[in-house]
């Protein structure tokens, strides 16, 4: 496998590299997806280019079909950020940028593919490489979702799926290590808007209007106290209000205050619990006030729940090529949130994380920074633990 990891590894940082100069949003990767399918071409490797809902999605297969099929993933967006790395490199697209190195991933995937398809007769497995778009979409829309509808993982597109897998570069593990963990990884990422409307008035009579601003003020400081009364302490779930609009002016009472935030939690149930709890407590404080309440959830993703075996099949193909003592076993889940999560709802598999700090330095800028690149040493990293994984999957 090393020998073709070599060959491979600098055409796929350069794609990386070209990747990230031309970091387009959701939906929009039009540029992305033909980079990647040009390389794919040059391959020789065939593919569906689009598929329903979402047209810069990319879809390969290799190996025998008659084969059961494991899924490798990479998603290929980037975000609404101004980049400030002074990158020989850097985007080339006014306020977006390649701040998660989806750049990393989906070239990754690519050089993946390239060492995988000279192996495909030896494989016990075939292969679809899934490059995904919008996986920054949150409660605006998911990449993943879609190609789940379109029948990416059930045999439309390709063979049905067995199992599936995918990696994130994560700061804050030095680059050359991976890690992950059975169960539950990441969480659930649902958001909500709380409109309190009461009537406004001069801030000098405030007897004669009903007060959104207090009312929301009210909403906010209990949003940061009701998980302590209703969650079992051994459980997780945090509520964020990241956004609150009202008022014109400091003697205007105004008619309504709005507040915006994300509620993060580890299960199906927690999930159903705190948006209850959530409105129900808006609702509660806007009658208290004799304020009007205009509320909206919004559904995220679901938690990223790793299957246990898939688990430890990544576990022993990274100790395998990056060596025991580079594997970290993951002790708790995090409460940022993926849409691989959709994947994982219907077909095992595992999500796993490779460093991205350089070898002796005190770490890198975090994920969305605006100073935020993928590591070019993790590139090869990421193609020899999915190289290994396919290999070994299904053998004991
Ligand atoms: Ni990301």
């Amino acid at each position: 496998m090393e020998a073709l990891v070599q060959k491979h590894l600098r055409r796929t940082i350069d794609l990386r590299h070209r990747l990230h100069r031309i970091p387009e949003l959701m939906f929009e990767e039009h540029q992305t997806a033909a980079a990647i399918r040009a390389q794919l071409d040059e391959l020789g490797i065939a593919y569906t280019a689009g598929v329903t809902d979402a047209p810069t999605a990319t879809v390969a297969v290799i190996g025998d079909p008659g084969k059961p099929c494991v899924a490798l993933r990479a998603d290929i967006d980037a975000l609404p950020i101004e980049e400030k790395t002074g990158l020989a490199y850097a985007s080339t697209h006014p306020g977006k940028m390649h701040a998660c190195g989806h750049d990393g991933h989906s070239a990754t995937l690519v050089g993946t593919a390239a060492v995988l398809n000279s192996m495909a007769a030896e494989l016990p497995v075939c292969v679809k490489f899934i490059w995904q778009p919008a996986e920054e979409g949150g409660e605006t829309g998911s990449g993943a979702e879609r190609l789940v509808a379109a029948g990416v993982l059930d045999g439309r597109i390709g063979p049905k799926v067995e199992a599936i897998f995918g990696l994130h570069g994560w700061p804050g593990l030095k680059v050359g290590t991976v890690a992950s963990k059975a169960g539950v990884l990441l969480a659930a990422t649902d958001g909500f808007k709380a409109t309190f409307v009461g009537r406004g008035c001069h801030g000098a009579y405030p007897h004669l209007g009903r007060d959104p601003i207090v009312t929301a003020c009210e909403a906010v400081l209990n949003l940061q106290q009701f998980v302590s009364r209703e969650f079992d302490p051994t459980d997780s779930a945090v509520v964020t209000v990241g956004i609150f609009h009202a008022g014109t002016a400091t003697n205007i009472i105004p008619d309504q205050a709005g507040i915006e935030g994300t509620a993060r939690t580890l299960t199906a149930d927690g999930r159903r619990r705190i948006a209850a709890a959530i409105e129900r407590r808006c609702d509660g404080i806007a009658a208290a006030n004799d304020c009007q309440l205009r509320f909206t959830w919004k559904p995220g993703y679901p938690p990223t729940v790793n299957d246990p075996a898939m688990s430890d099949l990544v576990a022993a193909a990274a100790k395998a090529v990056v060596g025991a003592g580079q594997y970290f076993p993951i002790p708790k889940p995090s409460m940022g949130g993926e849409d691989f999560a959709y994947y994982l709802e219907k077909v095992p598999g595992c999500f796993f994380l490779i460093g991205m700090d350089p070898a002796g330095s005190e770490g890198c800028p975090t994920l969305h920074s605006d100073r935020y690149d993928f590591n070019d040493d993790a590139v090869g990293v990421g193609m020899r633990v999915f190289v290994e994984l396919v290999r070994r999957f299904g053998r004991a």
